[in-house]
Formats: structure tokens, C-alpha cells, sequence
């Protein structure tokens, strides 16, 4: 094993050593890997296929639409398949704009709303935050954006919907800053809405973009009229312009200027007012992803931190999908590259197996369409297909004993208590759980009082795949009930023996995750507020790390 390890390292040791960090560098700097976070409905499909048409990517306007509208057949175990084979494909798109590398990570929204949700963003390096401007900020978006805060990653703001009645715009930005948290830095703001949406006015580059209705323009091109004051718009819409000028006025007092490092440090979102369905502010929302978006930065790993222009390869699984056919029930584990540079056919340690293993049938998702992956460097997505030997967070190197941190498991927010029909597949069911736990599909607690099994998800769909996995992957026709159960949360202390008078005390609630972990089952809000506070010496955590 370790001689054929030594076969893969010379290129870095012989004459192509100088010129690799340099290669390394340029394609990191080039790289930008980022998330959708939005509540269903907002626009992110519509927004993604734009994105795409951009770049070039697709051509056909209703790809990706076809795709979502396909999501929403009844599902059955081939439905279920089917739509988790979509998507694969659509997991990941790679395409390129403005000779950067741009990979768009999707974020599964609606029935797919799942861990995975969640998870995903752990691996981008910048969101963009997709609101309704005319409902404003929605529940999901609180919970995606709450995910995005634990690693202060940079978020831009697209308000969709402007050619539609939408709410005020400054209430907008007021309730963005209040409900999220994040201070806001308008940088286009619009002239009007509904019927009388004429366009945006760039706050900092002192220019209108005209708005036109219905035509899909790849190319994104609408006229520019400089300077607010220019008498051009005055003559085409006075009523607008004296309503944009005075708002302007009121914007540059009250809100505040954009500041590169704060969005940089997730403190602050520049936002942008447009319609993702006319790709009107489309091509300013990727420019800024470009111009402004970090290129992926350093990962924090047990040992180090490791920088992504390292020549060394590494990196992590940060999600894993069953594979679109039941009968070879291989998985696809999707690795989100941190340093070094991937080359087809290199072999790499599996950290936790400490195993090599080499990686030749690897896919990328250029375009939306599975390829085979040739070469890919920190920010990149890569696609590894596997028989159940990878699990979420685990972490592949060139070698050196690292393993990357901040890949967590959510705490579920929806419970069932699992049944079998046949007693005599119990065993079976247990092997399942476990196998489909560790892949992230859900989570499996086993109370401490009583012989139930509870699973615990953060979307309804991951119920639906598991009792079809379990009865086609496992033979175990299982049936999922109620729990009166409605939140969970890890608990540690330093106190051994608070922990144990705890799991006493609280038995029928208190159970063990498939890793083992203390966790306590709450039965409400009010519940678990209480809890915490009867228990000062133990610690109640939303999320748990890899272990
Ligand atoms: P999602 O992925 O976030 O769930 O949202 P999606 O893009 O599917 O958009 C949800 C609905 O909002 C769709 O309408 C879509 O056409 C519409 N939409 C998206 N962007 C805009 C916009 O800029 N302006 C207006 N007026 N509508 C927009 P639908 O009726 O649900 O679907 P469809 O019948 O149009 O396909």
C-alpha cells in the first residue's frame, strides 16, 4: 500500500514541482463555490437556470424547471429514485463566467428539504440569499441562514419578484437586518414595482438599468442610462424618478455603505433588487459573486488548518447520495476539494478506513450533465462512487493524517418511532438504520427505556427514502408513527456525574445516536427550555460534529 502511494508523489517531486503552486494558485483564485439559500417558491430555480443560461451552460430555457416539476410526482420507490437521480445531476453545477470557475451547489428545497440542505452549505464559500419581495424574509431562510452564520460565510442578497406589487423596500431591508441579523448594504435599488417597475438605479456606480418585460435575453443586455440625474429619465418617468431620488437620499443616510470586509466577514450583505424570471439583475448578481465572493479559503482540520493552495490534495464528503439504480445500490459520496489539485486515477488515503484507495471513475457535474472528472482544485465538487465505505465527513489526504472539522449533523425536527412488520427482519432493520445513518439519509436514536427506534430528520422526504431503502436495499418492510418528540439536542458535560443523574433522571427521554452520543428528546419548546435550565451543569447542542 504505502509503495504504491510513493507511485503517485513524484510529479510533485520532480521538475514540475516549481510550476505547480503557481497553477494551484491561479485556479483557486478563480474559483468561486456558492450556495442558494431561499424558502421554496422564492425563485431559486428560476434564478439557477438563468445562471446557467449566462454562462452558457444550457442553452433551452425550462431545463432546470423540468427537472423541479419532475420532483413533484407521487413517490413511489422508482418516483423516489428517479427524482434522487435528477438530483445527482443537479447537485453540483460547474460552469464558467468571466474566466472564473463558478460552482453552484444546490441547496434541495421543497419535499427535498433534508439534512443535506444543511449540510451543503458547510461546503460552499458564499450564499446567495434569494427573497420574495413580496413576502420577505420566510421560516426556511431564517434556518439556512442560521447554518451560513456558524462559519460567517459571505452572502449576497437578490429581492426577486420586483415586477410584481412587492412590500416597501426599505421595510425590506429593515426586516432583512432585524429578522436575520445581518446589516445590509443596498447596491441597486429599484424605480418603481408591479406594473410601474422601470428598473434599478446602481447605488454605486451612479447608473439606471432599464427594466424590460417578458424577453429571455442569455446575454442579460438592458440599456444603461448614466447618472440619476441624466434629464433622459426624467423625460420617460418623472412620478419614479422624484420617488427614486428622494429614497436614494433616504438610503444614504440610513443604511449603510458597502464594505467589502464585512461582507467578507458575513457581517454585512450587499443586496440587489431585480426579477430572476425576465433575468433582470442576474448577470450583477453573479459579477458580484466574482468580484466580490472569497475563492475557497483555509479549512480547519484536526491538526492544522490547511490553505487551498497547497500542493498536497485533500478533502472532505460533505453529503452522499443513493445511486439512481436500485440494483447496483452504489452510492455517489460528493468530496468538496480543500487543497492540491485532483488528478484522475491519483490514489488517496481514506483517513478514517486508513485505507488507499484510487480514485479513477470520478465524476464532475460540468454544465449539469455527469462527467468524468480529469482535474480538479480547492472549491471544486467531485463525485465518488461507492459501495457504503464513505460516510459523511470523512476526509481524504495525500497522506498526512488530517481530518476536517465543521461538517456537522443538524439537530432533527421531526420524529418517528420505527415499526417492522415482520419481527424476525430486526436484525436487518438494525443494519439498515445503521448503514443509512451514517450516510447521512437520517438519524437514528435508541432510547434508553424501552425497545423503540426513533428516527429523526430535518425534512419529510428523508422519511419516504428510508422506508423505501430499507425495504429494497435491506428486505424490511418498516411502518413509521408519530412521536410525540419535537426537537433534539446532543447533551455533554465535564460533569460525569450530572450527565448520569440526567440520564436517570430524565430516562424516557434521553437516548443514544447511532454514534453513540447522549441526546435529549424534547417534547416542546417549552420543554427543553426548561430543561436547560434545571440542568446548568450540562451543555445542549444543535449540532454534532463528524465523529
Ligand atoms: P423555487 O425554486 O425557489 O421554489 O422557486 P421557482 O424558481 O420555482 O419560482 C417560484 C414561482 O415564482 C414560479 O412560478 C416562478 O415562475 C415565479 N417567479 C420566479 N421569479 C420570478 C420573478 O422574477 N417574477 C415573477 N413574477 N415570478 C417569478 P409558478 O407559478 O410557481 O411556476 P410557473 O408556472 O411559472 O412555472
Amino acid at each position: 500500500m504505502a509503495t504504491d502511494h510513493a507511485a503517485t508523489t513524484p510529479d510533485t517531486q520532480d521538475g514540475s514541482a516549481a510550476k505547480q503552486p503557481a497553477q494551484i494558485a491561479r485556479e483557486v483564485a478563480r474559483r468561486r463555490t456558492f450556495g442558494i439559500i431561499s424558502h421554496p417558491d422564492a425563485g431559486k430555480t428560476t434564478l439557477t437556470e438563468k445562471l446557467l443560461l449566462f454562462s452558457g451552460a444550457i442553452q433551452l430555457a425550462g431545463t432546470v424547471k423540468a427537472r423541479k416539476s419532475g420532483r413533484h410526482a407521487t413517490s413511489d420507490w422508482m418516483e423516489i429514485e428517479k427524482q434522487r437521480g435528477i438530483s445527482v445531476a443537479s447537485s453540483v453545477m460547474q460552469f464558467e463566467f468571466r474566466d472564473h470557475v463558478i460552482n453552484l451547489l444546490d441547496t434541495p428545497g421543497h419535499q427535498d428539504f433534508s439534512e443535506d440542505t444543511y449540510r451543503v452549505l458547510t461546503a460552499v464559500d458564499s450564499a446567495l440569499m434569494v427573497i420574495d419581495a413580496a413576502k420577505g424574509v420566510e421560516e426556511q431562510t431564517i434556518k439556512l441562514l442560521d447554518v451560513c452564520r456558524m462559519r460567517s460565510t459571505p452572502i449576497v442578497t437578490f429581492m426577486n419578484k420586483l415586477d410584481r406589487e412587492t412590500r416597501d423596500p426599505l421595510e425590506l431591508l429593515d426586516e432583512v437586518e432585524s429578522v436575520l441579523e445581518i446589516e445590509c448594504a443596498p447596491v441597486t435599488w429599484p424605480i418603481g414595482m408591479g406594473k410601474s417597475f422601470r428598473g434599478v438605479y446602481h447605488l454605486l456606480n451612479d447608473e439606471v438599468m432599464l427594466f424590460r418585460a417578458g424577453e429571455e435575453r442569455a446575454d442579460g443586455a438592458f440599456e444603461i442610462v448614466k447618472g440619476i440625474d441624466n434629464p433622459k429619465l426624467m423625460e420617460m418617468f418623472p412620478l419614479e424618478m422624484e420617488q427614486l431620488k428622494m429614497e436614494v437620499e433616504l438610503v444614504h443616510g440610513a443604511s449603510h455603505p458597502f464594505d467589502l470586509q464585512r461582507f467578507l466577514d458575513g457581517i454585512q450583505t450587499p443586496v440587489f433588487f431585480g426579477s430572476a424570471i425576465n433575468n433582470f439583475g442576474v448577470r450583477e448578481i453573479l459579477s458580484s459573486l466574482v468580484d466580490w465572493a472569497p475563492p475557497p479559503r483555509e479549512r480547519d482540520a484536526t491538526v492544522r488548518k490547511v490553505e487551498p493552495v497547497e500542493p498536497r490534495f485533500s478533502g472532505f464528503v460533505f453529503k452522499i447520495q443513493a445511486n439512481m439504480d436500485p440494483a447496483h445500490r452504489d452510492r455517489i459520496a460528493f468530496l468538496r476539494v480543500c487543497s492540491g489539485r485532483f488528478e484522475k486515477g491519483m490514489k488517496v488515503k481514506h483517513l478514517r478506513l486508513s485505507r488507499e484507495v484510487k480514485l479513477s471513475q470520478v465524476v464532475t457535474f460540468m454544465a449539469s450533465s455527469r462527467e468524468q472528472v480529469e482535474e480538479a482544485y480547492a472549491g471544486d465538487i467531485i463525485g465518488l462512487p461507492n459501495h457504503g465505505n464513505m460516510q459523511i465527513g470523512d476526509s481524504f489526504s495525500e497522506g498526512e493524517m488530517l481530518s476536517f472539522t465543521g461538517i456537522p449533523y443538524f439537530a432533527p425536527e421531526l420524529f418517528r418511532v420505527v415499526r417492522i412488520r415482520n419481527p424476525l427482519k430486526t436484525k436487518q432493520l438494525q443494519k439498515g438504520l445503521q448503514q443509512l445513518g451514517e450516510e447521512g439519509a437520517v438519524q437514528v436514536f435508541k432510547p434508553v427505556l424501552g425497545s423503540d427506534l426513533i428516527l429523526g430528520a430535518v425534512g419529510v422526504l428523508q422519511f419516504e427514502v428510508v422506508a423505501s431503502r430499507l425495504l429494497n436495499e435491506y428486505g424490511v418492510d418498516a411502518m413509521f408513527e408519530g412521536a410525540s418528540i419535537s426537537s433534539a439536542r446532543w447533551v455533554s458535560s465535564d460533569d460525569k456525574k450530572a450527565l448520569s443523574d440526567f440520564e436517570q433522571a430524565l430516562a424516557p427521554n434521553v437516548a443514544y445516536d447511532a454514534a453513540g452520543n447522549l441526546a435529549y428528546l424534547a417534547t416542546s419548546s417549552v420543554n427543553l427550555r426548561l430543561t436547560e435550565e434545571r440542568w446548568p451543569k450540562l451543555k445542549f447542542h444543535a449540532t454534532r460534529e463528524h465523529a
